[in-house]
């Protein structure tokens, strides 16, 4: 067995302390470690984006990297976007215009696309086909999804 480290992170707004062994990725810690099943796991090898997180604001892929990397940064899941009863605007366009079908890859939808309408609020449809050129989605031939960023950033302008 390896040496273990530990890792102290803030996600969603918690602190967490963990020891884990040096090669636990960080996608496998926050689902299995703290329980955030939200971010999901597809390819595993930087692929499809199921796996994105938020690192210290930054869309990053999980699978990519490992939790002793995450020791004193600060990390944003799905889970900590919004709730059922205070979805985010971009959770909500989703919702109305249908941008989610089976639901696997949203989640990494959701979180690469924060800041980019941060920092694009009106953005073109060509904008958003290369926001989510790095996601992939086996169900919704992604123009729902166009259409769900386009609704979430009339409703982040409004
Ligand atoms: S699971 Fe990380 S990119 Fe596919
Ligand atoms: S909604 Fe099923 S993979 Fe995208």
């Amino acid at each position: 067995m390896s040496d273990l480290f530990t890792v102290a992170v803030t996600v969603n707004g918690t602190q967490y302390e963990r020891t884990v062994e040096p090669r636990l990725l960080l996608s496998d810690f926050l689902r299995h470690e703290l329980g955030l099943t939200g971010t999901h796991v597809g390819c595993e090898h930087g692929v499809c984006g199921a796996c994105t997180v938020l690192f210290d604001g930054v869309p990053a892929r999980s699978c990519l990297m490992f939790a002793v990397q995450a020791n004193g940064h600060e990390i944003l899941t799905v889970e900590g976007l919004g709730t059922p009863e205070n979805l985010h605007p971009l959770q909500e366009a989703f919702w109305e215009a249908h941008g989610a079908q089976c639901g696997f890859c949203t989640p990494g939808f959701l979180m690469t696309l924060v800041p980019f309408l941060e920092e694009n609020p009106n953005p073109t449809e060509e904008e958003i086909r290369e926001a989510i050129s790095g996601n992939l989605c086996r169900c919704t031939g992604y123009q729902h999804i166009v259409d769900a960023v386009t609704l979430a950033a009339e409703k982040v302008r409004t």
